[in-house]
């Protein structure tokens, strides 16, 4: 992988004595953090501290999500030579911060808003649902990791840091829907996301498809402060549950607080695609294509974060690019391997563990799961085989869970499968079973397989 200007390596020495008195970045300030007088201390303190810890802080489910504190005293050890939460991320060898190679390290990927960098969806871009970092900001941070990450140097030029000029970023222009005959878009127009406030609702639209439509590639495209874009069936839902067509369903009322009647539909959601990155272009497998059953209805989700104090739009695309089923080798199923013997006993944490043995050849290629409040990780390996034991999923955050995509999809064999490997944390003092409301708990690997 590489980047158009990675080969621009170089250092301005000797300006590491340049002391910012206006910005308050000298060393010998009262005011100034311990740390200061080194690159990385100036990093947390004109960057870190300002912009990030509001959510990578311990407690923060921002943070749990990523797997990533921020804060003062973990911050160096949390970056560098780490391996990502991200599975795709990690699947591509980067680390969160990869001494002298920006390149390889995904802390310099969600700092560049740019579309050139984001050709694989490595998620949401930083800081979610603020305003992109100053040129000068990223270049510091990038010769930091060019230099070798040092925990100690201080040899950059810190006039870098108080630049505000913003990347030159490409305005954002609504993705153009496929050709006739060739697909069908879904979108969500342009809505308000008010300031401070996490806005995430759900649409529920019919595609009026009289006949099967065969899938075989995917692309998102989402207004900058987007969190995810996911698109669901509703499979099973009783009939007071569905939801009535291209009404607009908030999660969260005005105050923060959860609208549950708008949310129900959620227990039956079977996921059928989805992106968390800005833009995405997601193609399956040669000769694969995802079957959509005739009249299919979806539920459209998107989810966008503001932390500024300004209103901004949002505004969603999804193309589904479809071929002709004569054209396609291998029909592809939305796999949904639900584990319903889920017991927790109160104020414990309980790990259960379901093995789904397969019972014709299914080769996977895409995988993510479901659990609810309570599930704190969830964990897919592979069963039976060579293979037994690996660990293939790992996701930590019950509202939105990892999606990965297997580049090299997973056969299993008859008498093979996957287990799930689910850790819930029940903190209330009743037991807690299996069920669709969001006091109950499930445990389902969703992916695609055929
Ligand atoms: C509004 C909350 C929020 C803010 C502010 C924020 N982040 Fe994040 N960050 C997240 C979430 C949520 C994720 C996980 C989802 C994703 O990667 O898209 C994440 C993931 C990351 C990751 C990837 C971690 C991994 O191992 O996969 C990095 C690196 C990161 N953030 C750096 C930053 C930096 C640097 C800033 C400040 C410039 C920042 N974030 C600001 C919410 C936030």
């Amino acid at each position: 992988m590489t980047l158009a200007n990675s080969s621009s390596v170089f250092r301005v020495p000797g300006l590491a004595l340049v002391c910012l008195a206006v910005l308050g970045a000298c060393g010998g300030d009262a005011m100034a953090p311990s740390g200061l007088s080194t690159s990385f201390g100036r990093i947390q303190a004109q960057i870190l501290a300002p912009t990030c810890i509001t959510c990578h802080t311990a407690g923060n489910a921002f943070a749990t999500q990523s797997g990533l504190q921020l804060d003062p005293a973990g911050a160096y050890q949390n970056l560098v030579s780490v391996a990502p939460t991200s599975a795709t991320a990690r699947a591509d060898g980067l680390l969160r911060v990869k001494p002298f190679r920006a390149d390889s390290s995904l802390l310099y990927y969600k700092l560049r808003w740019e579309a050139q960098y984001h050709v694989r969806d490595y998620g949401n871009l930083m800081p979610l649902g603020g305003k992109s970092l100053s040129v000068g900001q990223i270049e510091f941070i990038r010769r930091w990791i060019a230099g070798g990450a040092s925990r100690s140097a201080d040899d950059i030029d810190t006039t870098l840091l108080g630049d505000a000029t913003p990347p030159a970023l490409e305005p954002f222009a609504p993705l153009a829907p496929p050709p006739a005959g060739q697909g069908f878009q879904l979108k969500i127009d342009s809505f308000a996301v008010g300031a401070q406030f996490e806005r995430e609702f759900f649409v529920y639209r019919a595609l009026g498809n009289p006949r099967s439509l065969f899938v075989s590639r995917i692309v998102a495209r989402m207004r900058p402060g987007s969190h995810h874009f996911a698109i669901y069936t509703l499979a099973g839902a009783p009939a007071p549950v569905i939801p009535g067509f291209d009404v607009v369903r908030d999660i969260r009322n005005r105050d923060g607080s959860l609208n549950l009647v708008n949310m129900a539909p959620m227990a039956y959601h079977v996921f059928l695609g989805g992106a968390m990155a800005q833009s995405s272009d997601y193609q399956f497998p040669a000769g694969v294509a995802l079957r959509v059953p005739p009249n299919t209805a979806l539920d459209l989700n998107p989810h966008y974060v503001n932390q500024t104090v300004t209103e901004f739009p949002g505004e969603a695309y999804a193309n589904f690019y479809t071929v002709d089923s004569a054209q396609v080798q291998r029909v592809a199923r939305t796999l949904n391997l639900a584990n319903t013997s889920i017991t927790l006993p109160p104020r414990q944490r309980t790990t259960v563990t379901r093995t789904f043995t397969m019972n014709t050849r299914t080769t996977v290629f895409m995988l993510t799961s479901h659990m609810h409040y309570h599930g704190e990780k969830f964990v897919i390996q592979i069963a039976g085989g060579p293979r037994n034991g690996e660990v293939v999923y790992e996701s930590r955050d019950w509202a939105h869970p990892a999606m990965l995509t297997l580049d090299q999809p997973l056969t299993l064999d008859v008498g093979q499968g996957l287990t799930s490997v689910v850790t819930y944390n029940n903190t209330t003092g009743l037991a807690i079973t299996f069920g669709l409301t969001s006091e109950d708990e499930m445990g389902i690997i969703f992916g695609y397989a055929y």
